[in-house]
């Protein structure tokens, strides 16, 4: 098995993303919670965010996701051998969003299912995938993180209701041989970790086997950004010195998109330049396990992303789960 995994690399070949026609502002959300856009933007970055439509569930946007994704990769849906979606609001308690999108995309010859690792799920569903197509199951994979945080929000608590946003982004990923790479390309490591004892400073306060229900998201924020800036600067660190990589090789930051105030700190304390860092924040807020590969695909369309360039991804979600990313693009 190691052999195998040392011949191959998962390279990403194709982004893509969706982001719901309706644009909330700070100052929209003002008409309806006692806060104003001075307090979002100043503690947060955030100045604006989309909001599903009532009849839009999660898969709907994980599958306008994943087209402009296979669109880029010129890869057809029936090719795909693996589809992992990253999500913390499944449209069904079952079966997967996951299966919902691959019948969705007319899919019927591979394996699909959900992950669920909140904020941190796209590098959790990009590190299963990783271990799949270089062990040898499948050519072709895509990753998708896919939010309607919405559903999950309580309109009237201004501490949670403001910070989040709707979305999907996905990544087509195909394994291929080291030998046939030019370059160095594809994920070269994921660190992930996770700490159980913290699950209740950021959670849903439902669920199928306590109260049958969703519930609404509850979060201790100073608690969460606390171990935030923390954990994921240790994450950074770590990665790169497994890589024997120093933060001057690394050519872009894009980080999870939940608080320009944890994306600076963490950057600052790793002496990472602002200037190299992916921001969406102010126009996404924090979308979950979208809001990476949103930021991706945002960054690779505008052309500042390029094929070749190396990538820190990190991430921190409820559970506490956290983690980081070394990709060549
Ligand atoms: N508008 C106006 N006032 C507000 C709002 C709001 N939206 N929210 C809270 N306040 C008030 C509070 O009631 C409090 O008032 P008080 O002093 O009269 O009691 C005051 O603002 C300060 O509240 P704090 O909670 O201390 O504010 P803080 O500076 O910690 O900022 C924030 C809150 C932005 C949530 C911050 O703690 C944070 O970013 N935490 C990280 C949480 C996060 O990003 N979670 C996302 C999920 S996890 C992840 O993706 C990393």
């Amino acid at each position: 098995m190691s052999g195998t995994l040392n011949l191959k690399r998962s390279v990403i070949v194709g982004c893509g993303g969706y982001l719901p026609e309706k644009v909330v502002t700070n100052h929209d959300l003002a008409k309806i919670v006692d806060t104003s856009d001075e307090w979002i933007t100043e503690r947060t970055g955030i100045r604006k965010r989309h909001f599903a439509a009532k009849d839009q569930p999660t898969s709907e946007l994980a599958v306008k996701a994943a087209h402009v994704a296979l669109q880029n990769a010129r890869i057809r849906a029936e090719d795909l051998d693996l589809i992992v979606v990253a999500t913390a609001t499944p449209d069904r308690t079952l079966p997967s969003t996951a299966v919902i999108v691959q019948g969705k995309l007319g899919n019927n010859k591979g394996l699909a299912f959900d992950v669920a690792g909140v904020c941190a799920g796209f590098l959790l569903a990009l590190n299963v995938v990783d271990n799949f197509l270089k062990s040898g199951q499948g050519k072709y994979a895509l990753v998708i993180g896919a939010e309607a945080m919405t559903s999950l929000l309580d309109m009237g608590d201004r501490r949670t209701c403001v910070l989040f946003g709707d979305g999907a982004g996905a990544v087509v990923v195909e394994a291929k041989n080291r030998d046939d790479i030019g370059g160095d390309r594809g994920v070269l490591g994921v660190h992930l970790q996770s700490d159980g004892h913290l699950h209740n400073i950021l959670y849903s306060d439902g669920g199928p086997s306590t109260n049958g229900k969703v519930g609404k998201l509850r979060m201790d924020g100073q608690e969460v950004y606390r171990h935030a800036v923390t954990k994921l600067t240790d994450s950074a660190k770590r990665i790169l010195a497994s890589h024997e990589l120093m933060v001057d090789d690394i050519d872009w930051f894009i980080p999870h998109q939940a608080n320009i105030r944890i994306i600076e700190s963490v950057a600052q304390k790793l002496k990472f330049p602002m200037d190299k860092v992916v921001l969406t924040v102010q126009d996404h807020a924090n979308t979950s396990a979208a809001s990476i590969p949103l930021a991706l695909w945002v960054a690779s369309a505008e052309g500042r992303v390029k094929a070749g360039d190396l990538i820190l991804h990190e991430a921190i979600g409820g559970g506490l789960i956290w983690g980081s990313a070394l990709v060549r693009f």
